[in-house]
């Protein structure tokens, strides 16, 4: 199941000591169903704010969310976001956690043991659903959190640096499951990360954000054939790219209006 997403001239601002900042500044973006768009853009250009948006935890204040074309009015089962910090509960087990999310999206009783534990499974922790947060490695909570997501069959998937926290080694792992996942659920993933070559890795097109106000600089689009991994030369090549595109957003950031000029609005 996938669903498209449309952000049409979003301005988002907030508040801090008095003055109102624009944290995303007339960004559009038009995500196919099924499509694996991976955001790259400097600490603060508005990435994380981008997904609340689509999450609905967050209403646009100029502009519009939609998704299939439905303005998004608050969170739902159909957009799961996945964090860098896994936030399962401590004192639930996997099954437990996973099974929560079902109930409070209203799953029948019967089925949840279930489906929780044929995702528990399909993420590889068959052998720990049993287990606690606690008791898991870094690359075991963020199985069990995408477990979690993937349990309710999200049209959208939204991923704020998943993967960050863990080891080169778990993460090439999850690279190559979360291609596959993505393939065999068919879900529309939206994934942000400061990690350039896993933003080639992943997506169909890395979409590169400029900060001070956040915009969106470019794309570069990647059609290499799945799975890819980390050390192939054509991946490395289309990181420089991106790289190159993130390099002019950081001169427009330097060049970005300071406190109390152009860009800051006092309320
Ligand atoms: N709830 C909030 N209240 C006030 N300011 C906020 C809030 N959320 C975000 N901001 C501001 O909006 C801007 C964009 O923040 P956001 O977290 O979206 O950036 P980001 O690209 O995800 O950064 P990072 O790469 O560090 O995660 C920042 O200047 C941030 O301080
Ligand atoms: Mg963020």
């Amino acid at each position: 199941m996938s669903a498209s997403v449309r952000l049409e001239a979003i301005t988002q601002s907030f508040a801090r000591r008095g003055r109102r900042r624009a944290a995303l500044s007339g960004v559009s973006l038009d995500i196919e169903a099924g499509e694996f768009v991976t955001v790259v853009g400097p600490s603060g250009c508005g990435k994380s704010t981008l997904l609340d948006l689509v999450a609905g935890h967050t209403r646009p204040q100029r502009g519009s969310v939609t998704v299939d074309g439905v303005a998004v009015s608050g969170p739902g089962p159909e957009r799961m976001i996945v964090f860098q910090e896994h936030a399962l509960f401590p004192w639930l087990s996997v099954q437990a956690n996973v099974e929560f999310g079902l109930r409070s999206a209203g799953v029948d009783p019967a089925s949840r043991a279930g489906t929780a534990h044929a995702w528990i499974a399909r993420v590889g922790l068959a052998d720990a659903a049993h287990l606690h947060p606690h008791e898991l490695s870094g690359g075991m909570r963020q199985r069990a959190a995408l477990a979690r997501a993937l349990a309710l069959a999200p049209q959208v998937l939204l991923m704020d640096e998943p993967f960050s926290a863990l080891d080169a080694p778990s993460r090439d792992r999850l690279h190559v499951e979360l291609q596959d996942l993505w393939r065999e659920t068919g879900t529309t993933i939206i994934f942000v990360t400061h990690n350039v070559r896993e933003a080639v890795v992943l997506g169909d097109r890395v979409i590169v954000m400029s900060s001070g106000p956040g915009r969106i600089m470019g794309e570069v689009s990647v059609t290499l054939p799945r799975p890819r991994v980390v050390e192939s030369g054509r991946v490395v090549d289309l990181a420089q790219q991106v790289r190159g595109l993130l390099d002019e957003a950081d001169q427009m950031g330097i060049a970005a209006p300071r406190e109390g000029q152009d860009g800051y609005v006092t309320i």
